[in-house]
């Protein structure tokens, strides 16, 4: 079978969460986000964002925290602006659009938002015919593997607190953006610089979960409701709650990303010494090399891997993802065979 760099959630989880899941199998506990577990990851995410007023709402899904977010902050008139590579923009099936929410999309090059991307969208002439733009929805680390700085996410959420737009990160590798080299943030300016985001599990060592993290308090209310209603408060929220309990405790999450991120590190470093640009730099787990296409043909031969765009009539940019279960040595076998093949 192929080696897969498609996707950092080919494996289940990381065996200690298996073990939390194992050892607390028996232990009765409340339904819906009631139980021990879940309160306890609500704790330590508040010690890490040096906020104790955070709601803590752990989800199944990255689709399902977006839309679930989305349609309850949005009025039915208003939309939310993401980058066109955005994942609620171009992956998630109009999920969004589905709650009756516009995505309205701004291109960018490097897949980050920034306020001269947001301004056209609040310009409307025509006033009340049209939408309303309300939420900004980012993500980090973004689509194209790219991380926010301080002075960008700065920027962007000033812009917002003045125009009355509601700043959402998507933070299904929000691990794999914190622990980038290029990184500048920790969680607590995430908390402090937008007013709803999520740390991803999924991608992060879980079997599945992300933990939506309400920061601005007039968005805190209800949103049980919402959840509820969208299908999204599950009955064994312990089975999130344990998971999130075991990644947080001794800075698991963390470990398991800067592991994610160092194995895509040496796979962009072997494409550099063999004269290979990327299409975009990114020092997360996921990378875009350009590559001749004769090339990308006989690497599929033995791995599994996205092509992402065209460059020009011999070349295309692949994307590369590695995970917190990547083996070293799966990443060695692999420049291994680049470097046979490209002599
Ligand atoms: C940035 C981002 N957000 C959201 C999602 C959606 O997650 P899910 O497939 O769990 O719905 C993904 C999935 O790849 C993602 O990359």
């Amino acid at each position: 079978m192929k080696y897969s760099f498609a996707n950092d959630y080919a494996e289940g989880c990381h065996p200690s969460v298996l073990k939390a899941l194992a050892d607390t199998n028996m232990v009765q506990q409340a339904g819906y986000g009631d139980d021990a577990y879940s309160r306890s990851a609500e704790t330590m995410i508040r010690r890490l964002v040096a906020n104790d007023a955070v709601n803590v709402h752990l989800a199944t899904g990255g689709t399902q925290a977006n839309l679930v977010v989305l349609a309850s902050v949005l009025k039915p008139f208003e939309s939310v602006v993401a980058a066109t590579t955005g994942h609620i923009f171009s992956n998630e099936a109009g999920a969004i659009e589905a709650t009756g929410h516009k995505v309205e999309a701004a291109h960018t090059t490097d897949g980050k938002l920034r306020p001269d991307d947001v301004k056209p969208f609040l310009n409307k002439a025509r006033g009340h015919h049209t939408v309303r733009t309300r939420a900004v929805y980012i993500s980090n680390s973004t689509e194209l593997g790219t991380v926010y700085t301080k002075q960008e996410l700065t920027a962007l959420s000033e812009f917002c607190r003045v125009n009355d737009l509601i700043l959402f990160m998507d933070g299904a590798r929000l691990a794999m953006a914190l622990t980038a080299p290029s990184n500048d943030m920790a969680l607590a300016d995430i908390a402090a610089l937008t007013d709803v985001f999520y740390i991803g599990g999924t991608k992060c060592g879980a079997l599945l979960g992300e933990a939506i993290v309400i920061v601005n308090p007039a968005l805190q209310k209800d949103f049980h409701y919402h959840l509820k209603q969208r299908g999204a408060l599950t009955a064994k929220g312990r089975t999130l709650g344990i998971q999130f309990d075991c990644l947080l405790s001794n800075n698991l999450i963390f470990d398991l990303a800067v592991h994610a991120n160092r194995m895509a590190a040496k796979l962009s470093a072997a494409f550099a010494a063999k004269g290979f640009s990327m299409l975009m730099e990114s020092d997360t787990n996921q990378i875009f090399p350009v590559l001749p296409n004769e090339l990308i043909r006989q690497l599929q031969a033995d791995y599994a891997f996205l092509v992402w765009d065209i460059v020009d009539t011999d070349r295309s940019a692949v994307r590369l993802i590695t995970s917190w279960a990547t083996p070293e040595a799966a990443v060695e076998e692999f420049i291994k065979n680049l470097n046979n093949l490209v002599l």
